[in-house]
């Protein structure tokens, strides 16, 4: 009895598409086969008659009960053995063919029931895959998928015992029908198999999109199709999955991941209100970088959308605290400026029951609108006005690339080497380091066509494959590599021979070693200030390479052979990573910027957007001619200033 009142309230605030059912399978097929699709009937034309755009979900992220009580073998199994059980969501396995069956068998009954209704203008496969540590399972299905993708991947298993190196410890397996998954070893499993085993659970990740992708095509064609993907989150390559994709989407929480994610705690403290100015944006250009430009042959930029933004307080991480009033719009003119189509909150309304019950939404439970739903009408009017100034996101095109690649950070993750030596987090800072610099960046897969970029940083390509190792051979571009570089093989193990970081940069790397918290490597001085390296350090060997910086005991921090340096430690303070980053992009041609602390800019062709993300005012105003479009010359605590260079 809401809904019409609901819908109506949506346009008045400025919103056109509205995302639902992404749960719904209990209601949908309340017992086998025994469908009940008159509400889900009525919600769609209430949407469509108040003139708003559906995205419909296929519901497969919650099998109901009574599947689960049919087929428990579909559970996902963690990596203890364990079942995951029923009663919260995502608990099947990737791997399970019955399961598979059904959900395909239930996505072909939603597509054929609304793949041509006017109002479904849009497809939602799934909800957020692995999440809940759900990528990897530990099945007997997961087994049996591996034992055959292994069969194909290497034919005989001679070949996979060279790859795997399994002679060590007396690990050689006769048939593929013996390797088992690796977990419940005595101590760690071989880490070729790890690799392999995070390559199959992708691949399966992969297949099982794809046959959503599939039906959806066929019984609903025309709709774009879209995954909401996560973030931080690196257990599948999303590159291989939003190959099937029309549109990539993720879900922006940025005071939740500011809580739960490697920051430091100073850190937390700082932005626990905000959120860290460079958590959102990150995700934005990875995943604008998704469903085109993975390949060389695919268009250079892909579509892609927020498809749930934080409203206020979530429920999910260690602490939840509120956003600045402000925060919600900024967010979401952020999204904007990195060439984000459509903006969607999580959730409409807080829902007063069940587990999400603490999680706000635009309105509270009570209906009355939320500071968040405020925020939401007022990004509406704002966009109205400016319409026709902000015409269309695309292309977006910068100079500076920065390469991601999920493989490479499962090799690191899964041999780290040093218990807070995570690649995840390196690529972050690095990336603040240059939007610091006030740099716009594309994170582009390894795969992606890099000759237009002039500044390519390659933060954790643990792996240097052949391609890629051409493509940076044939550029220009400055190449900015990070400690690890081309240090392993596709299998995992240490490069024979002239290994490909010694092709690129010149410099063979000859002892690594990582270091506990308190223990420094080394110092040095960068512009004018102290640095200190931690974590991690290499001693290096020159092949053709000189050295750029060295620390005080003249041991090689920086190497440079015409256009390629090599950083040999972690440094912990981010502004030594902008003094070096700060190097290469002045020797690309690249123009950088001091912006004032916690202001970030991002800048879509001609229209510059300026976000301030401190506690303070800020003034700022670019240098070039321009005409402001948005806020003032003096940009509040949580402001959005936006200018037009003429
Ligand atoms: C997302 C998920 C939503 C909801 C939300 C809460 O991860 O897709 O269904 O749980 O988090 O913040």
């Amino acid at each position: 009895d809401m809904w019409t009142g609901d819908a109506q309230r949506m346009r008045e605030m400025g919103i056109s598409w509205v995302r639902i059912a992404e749960f719904a399978w209990c209601r949908i097929e309340p017992s086998p086969g025994k469908f009940d699709w008159p509400w889900l009937d009525r919600a769609v034309d209430t949407l469509h008659k108040a003139g708003l755009k559906v995205v419909l979900c296929t519901p497969t992220a919650t099998p109901p009960k009574w599947l689960v009580d049919e087929m428990p073998g579909m559970l996902a199994v963690d990596a203890r053995g364990q079942p995951r059980a029923f009663g919260a969501r995502k608990h099947y396995c990737f791997s399970h063919g019955g399961y598979l069956q059904q959900a395909k068998r239930i996505t072909q009954e939603v597509a054929n029931r609304y793949g041509n209704h006017p109002a479904v203008a849009a497809w939602q496969t799934d909800n957020e895959y692995g999440c809940h540590d759900t990528t990897l399972s530990y099945s007997a299905a997961a087994r049996a998928g591996f034992r055959a993708w292994l069969r194909v991947r290497y034919g005989e298993v001679s070949a996979l015992n060279d790859a795997w190196g399994t002679v060590f410890w007396s690990a050689e397996y006769r048939h593929f029908d013996e390797i088992d998954l690796p977990n419940l070893t005595v101590t760690e499993a071989n880490p070729a198999h790890r690799l392999d085993f995070q390559r199959y659970s992708s691949w399966a990740v992969a297949q099982f999109n794809q046959a959503q992708c599939s039906i959806l095509r066929t019984h609903s064609p025309g709709r774009p199709i879209s995954h909401n993907f996560m973030g931080f989150y690196t257990e599948f390559d999303h590159h291989q999955i939003a190959k099937d994709l029309d549109i990539a989407t993720w879900d922006s929480y940025p005071l939740g991941f500011t809580q739960n994610f490697f920051l430091s705690p100073e850190e937390k403290a700082h932005y626990c209100h905000t959120g860290h100015p460079d958590i959102a944006s990150f995700h934005h250009d990875l995943y604008r970088g998704m469903c085109t430009g993975a390949y060389a042959d695919a268009p250079a930029h892909g579509r892609w959308w927020v498809m749930e933004q934080q409203p206020g307080p979530v429920n999910w991480a260690q602490w939840n605290p509120a956003p600045l009033d402000g925060m919600v719009r900024l967010w979401t003119w952020q999204a904007f400026a990195h060439g984000a189509e459509v903006v969607s909150y999580f959730r409409w309304r807080q829902v007063p029951f069940a587990q999400e019950q603490m999680h706000t939404g635009l309105h509270r439970p009570d209906n009355s609108l939320d500071q968040g739903g405020l925020e939401a009408s007022q990004v509406g009017r704002e966009l109205a006005q400016l319409a026709t100034s902000l015409g269309t996101p695309y292309p977006i095109r910068n100079h500076a690339a920065m390469v991601f690649d999920y493989e490479s950070l499962w090799m690191t993750q899964i041999q780290s080497q040093g218990k807070d030596y995570n690649p995840l987090e390196l690529s972050f800072r690095i990336y603040s380091a240059l939007r610091q610099l006030g740099l716009d960046v594309d994170i582009v897969s390894s795969y992606a066509d890099l000759h237009a970029y002039a500044l390519i940083v390659l933060p954790a390509q643990t792996h240097l494959h052949e391609g890629l190792l051409q493509r940076l051979k044939n550029t220009t571009a400055q190449i900015f590599c990070l400690p690890r570089s081309g240090s392993k093989t596709a299998h995992l193990s240490i490069p024979a021979g002239i290994s490909p970081l010694e092709e690129l940069a010149g410099i063979r790397v000859q002892r690594v070693a990582s270091l506990p918290p308190g223990v420094q490597a080394g110092q040095l001085d960068l512009q004018g200030k102290h640095c200190a390296v931690t974590r991690w350090f290499e001693d290096i060997a020159l092949a053709g390479a000189s050295v750029e910086h060295a620390l005080h005991d003249q041991r090689a921090l920086v190497t440079r052979r015409a256009n390629v340096r090599y950083v040999t430690g972690w440094l912990d303070d981010n502004t030594a990573w902008q003094a070096l980053l700060g190097q290469a992009a002045q020797d690309a041609g690249l123009k950088t910027q001091t912006l004032p602390a916690d202001v970030r800019i991002s800048r879509t062709g001609n229209l510059w957007f300026v976000f301030n993300f401190s506690h303070q005012n800020v003034e700022w105003s670019p240098h070039e001619p321009a005409q402001q479009l948005m806020g003032e010359k003096i940009i509040a605590p949580c402001g959005v200033a936006l200018w037009r260079i003429t």
